[in-house]
């Protein structure tokens, strides 16, 4: 890869991971049946749990200091936010009526935290001084070690296992007899 070899490894590998969970969010716009959409989910909370793991474990705490917290507080409590709505889409199986509302907000979401990564985080990353060939190699190693093992639970999936369900309050909303419509006349 020409940009591998040029650029910065560790930038370049979650740049190729950005690109791959956008294509699976446009794929999911494109799906037409429900076991479509239901195999491109899950593959997306693949990607997106091993890509969110190396970032955490990784590369955001080799760049914390100087990148300065403001920005990378952000992406922390955007990646939270990402977790929780992970983990709730894990334990469904495309049938809820909240489900592809759900997955679209994690896209949107995380399209914006990529937005913010690449505008913001990635460029300041690029000028700390820091071995990002040996970090890239560790970031690779630790993605084939969870792709082959799986990921470890995270708190956010602790949380919606403890809620029992009952987590998604507003969808949980529509769920109950609201109060009874007027009948129509004639
Ligand atoms: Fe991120």
């Amino acid at each position: 890869m020409f940009d591998f070899l040029t650029g910065n490894p560790a930038v370049t590998l979650l740049k190729d991971d950005h690109d791959r969970v956008k294509d699976l969010f446009a794929r999911f716009d494109a799906a037409k049946t429900r076991p479509a959409k239901l195999k491109i989910v899950r593959a997306a909370l693949t990607e997106l749990k091993v890509h969110a793991a190396i970032e955490e474990e990784l590369f955001y705490p080799a760049v914390r200091k100087p990148v300065g917290k403001e920005i990378m507080n952000e992406a922390d409590e955007e990646h939270h936010v990402a977790k929780l709505l992970i983990a709730e889409l894990d334990v469904m199986d495309g049938s809820e009526s909240h489900f592809d509302a759900k997955f679209h907000v994690l896209a949107e979401n995380v399209r914006h935290h990529i937005k913010e990564e690449e505008d913001e985080m990635l460029p300041k990353a690029k000028g700390v001084k820091l071995d990002f060939a040996d970090l890239a190699e560790k970031m690779q190693r630790r993605k084939d070690k969870l792709l082959a093992d799986g990921v470890p639970p995270v708190g956010e999936e602790v949380m919606v296992r403890a809620s029992r369900g009952k987590g998604d309050s507003p969808a949980q909303a529509t769920r109950r007899k609201g109060p009874k419509r007027p009948k129509r006349k004639g």
